[in-house]
């Protein structure tokens, strides 16, 4: 029984997602949450850049004494995953991209998958090197646009249909059928998302996958807590309005948490 909470980071709103698997898959345990709201997007900056704020949120959540971080953030995970892992070698990560291609490889019947990300996770190849090393047709798109949508909280209305038209229209003639969410932010439109690629492309989401593999982990090592039910600390480099409606809108009501601006 370990009582450290679980680390969880993304640029902003979008790592929420993961939370709320985490919460529905371990219950008791403890989660310390960072959203770098301050500074994002990361998706358009410099894989340098990414690099130094990625280090920046792991080295926020350490303050918690985590027993495990999962980088909610395709670009990080994209960019500086094997990074972090190299300079804190003593923590155990949980990236959100691997368990996405692993399930979007299970799911997919005729090969042709489709990745849409941010501009950083798409130019950073990773998705495309892991999933055409396992004979997977990969069709990537990046559709910088729909994170300012989502922080706006356009979840589902005309100008967020209209946009996803336009992006997905080119990776929809390639008969894709499965189609992978590669940026935590995407979620969110998922309503508007099926809507354009139909009903029989599988949207692989990897929240509850990534999910899986952090009870896995806590697990193996004998670090699962069994007690009461587990608290919830969320923390902002800023909050502005979409944060508390990113979270009424993600989270049930009966989850308590504590929401704090962290400077
Ligand atoms: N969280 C980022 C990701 O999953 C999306 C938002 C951003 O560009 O920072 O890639």
């Amino acid at each position: 029984m370990n009582e450290n909470p679980i680390g969880i980071f993304d640029s902003g709103i979008g790592g929420l997602s993961v939370v709320k698997e985490i919460i529905n898959i371990l219950p008791e345990e403890n989660i310390v949450y960072f959203g770098d709201t301050a500074r994002v997007p990361y998706g358009t900056k410099s894989k340098e850049t990414i690099k130094k704020y990625a280090e920046d949120d792991v080295n926020f959540l350490l303050k918690y004494k985590p027993k495990l971080i999962v980088i909610a953030c395709h670009t990080v995970s994209s960019y500086a995953s094997d990074y972090l892992r190299k300079k804190f070698k003593n923590i155990k990560f949980v990236d959100v991209v691997k368990p996405s291609v692993e399930k979007a490889i299970k799911v997919t019947k005729n090969k042709k998958i489709g990745v849409i990300g941010t501009t950083g996770t798409i130019s950073s190849g990773r998705y495309q090197l892991l999933l055409s090393k396992n004979n997977m047709n990969v069709y990537a798109k990046d559709c910088p646009i729909f994170v300012p949508i989502v922080e706006e909280g356009w979840f589902e209305n005309e100008i967020s249909y209209k946009i996803a038209e336009i992006y997905l229209s080119e990776i929809k003639k390639h008969n894709i059928d499965t189609l992978i969410l590669g940026c935590t932010h995407y979620p969110y439109l998922k309503n508007v998302i099926r809507k354009v690629v139909g009903e029989n492309v599988e949207i692989i989401e990897p929240s509850y996958e990534v999910a899986v593999k952090t009870k896995n982990i806590l697990e193996k090592n004998n670090l699962i807590r069994k007690n009461d039910k587990g608290k919830i600390y969320l923390y902002f480099s800023d909050i502005g309005p979409y944060v508390k409606k990113a979270i009424s809108f993600l989270f049930d009501k009966k989850i308590k948490y504590k929401l704090t601006k962290n400077v």
